[in-house]
Formats: structure tokens, C-alpha cells, sequence
């Protein structure tokens, strides 16, 4: 079974990423066509890239760097959790991306996005300029959450509405199919 990794972008003490993180991961098993591994950036807590050579040499001098390595190296497709932070993807998520590179590639990537009214879409955007830079290749469909703790419960969870639930399966489904199209190219 082909690997699919939800990345929870948010580091933040309260974060709204989690919810949405573990709302998607149950959406994932549902979904069946995936091993899910959720990758929690707050507890990978990894520091800015102190790395001195270029990541594309793979000569990584730090265990958080090869701990980091192995882990993008064992999927096989990737989903960004991510809010919009002053319209933009957040620094723990441009830091994360940019300590690796022949980890990522060839490999197709999704988007959930939250914020205010935009539903983090312009952060998706400029996410989407990144990946391509590093042969990730992002999908149309998404999950956009507008307005996104009007979806969080009292016990602080994600209740999601019809259209997360069919915007989420319709992103796994091509990721499926992209992930298994791409996968000669990563062999
Ligand atoms: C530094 C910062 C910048 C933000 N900028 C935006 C923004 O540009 N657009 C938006 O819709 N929401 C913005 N927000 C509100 C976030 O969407 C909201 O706080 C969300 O819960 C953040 O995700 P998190 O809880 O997972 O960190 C911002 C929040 C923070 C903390």
C-alpha cells in the first residue's frame, strides 16, 4: 500500500491544525486507499535549517536532518495542513520543505487550508510555487475551510460539513490515482 503523509503545518500552543489534521487522517483510513502516517511539525520540532550544504547533496550533518530525511523518504504522497498566516504558508512549513529536496520529488501533494474568508487559499497559492520548485505536483482539488472555528466543537474537535467531506474524498481519490502514476518516476 502506497504511503500517503498528512503534514500538520501549525506549531502554535492551541493550534486549529490538529483538529483539522486528525479530522483528515479519519477521513484517510475511511477512504482506505492509503497506509496514513500523520507528520506533526510541532512534535518534529525541527530548529531553522542549520544545515551548510545544499540539501539536493543529501550530505546532512545533523540527526534532526537525517531523522527528517527518512521520514519525507517513506511516503509516497503528502497533504499540507496549513492556515494562512499574513497570506502566506506559515515559516514552519516553508522551513520544513526547504530542509530536504530529492525526498520530495515526483511525488503528487494536497492541500487542507483554513483561515478566515479566504480559507487559507492565497497560502495555498503561494504553497503551490514552492512544491513545483522541488517536483511535488500539487492537485487542483483541495479542502478550503472559511471561517474555520465555526467548525470546532465544545470538546474542541472539527465537525465537518458536506462539502469538507466531499472536497476530502475527491483530493484522496486523485492523490491515489497521481500517486500510483508517479510511482515509476520515484523508482
Ligand atoms: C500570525 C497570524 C497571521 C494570520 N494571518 C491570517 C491571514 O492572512 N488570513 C487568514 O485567513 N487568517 C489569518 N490568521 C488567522 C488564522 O487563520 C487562524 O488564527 C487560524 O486558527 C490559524 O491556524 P492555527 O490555529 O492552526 O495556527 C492569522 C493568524 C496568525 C496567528
Amino acid at each position: 500500500m502506497l504511503k500517503l503523509q498528512i503534514i500538520i503545518t501549525s506549531t502554535r500552543p492551541g493550534r486549529v491544525g490538529l483538529p483539522v489534521g486528525q479530522w483528515f487522517a479519519e477521513r484517510a483510513q475511511s477512504h482506505g486507499g492509503f497506509k496514513v502516517e500523520v507528520v506533526d511539525l510541532a512534535e518534529i520540532n525541527l530548529p531553522f535549517l542549520d544545515e551548510p550544504n545544499h540539501p539536493r547533496l543529501r550530505q546532512y550533518t545533523h540527526q534532526h536532518t537525517k531523522d527528517w530525511s527518512a521520514t519525507i523518504d517513506s511516503g509516497d504522497a503528502y497533504v499540507f495542513v496549513m492556515p494562512e498566516y499574513n497570506y502566506g504558508m506559515n515559516a514552519p512549513m516553508k522551513n520544513a520543505i526547504d530542509y530536504l529536496h530529492q525526498e520530495w520529488q515526483h511525488k503528487p501533494v494536497g492541500f487542507v487550508s483554513y483561515g478566515g474568508v479566504s480559507a487559507g487559499t492565497r497560502a495555498v497559492q503561494m504553497a503551490k510555487q514552492v512544491v513545483t520548485t522541488l517536483k511535488m505536483v500539487p492537485l487542483p482539488e483541495a479542502v478550503s475551510i472559511p471561517f474555520v472555528a465555526q467548525f470546532l466543537d465544545d470538546e474542541g474537535r472539527i465537525q465537518p460539513n458536506d462539502v469538507m467531506n466531499t472536497s476530502a474524498d475527491a483530493l484522496l481519490a486523485e492523490l491515489l490515482r497521481y500517486a500510483e502514476a508517479l510511482a515509476p518516476l520515484r523508482a
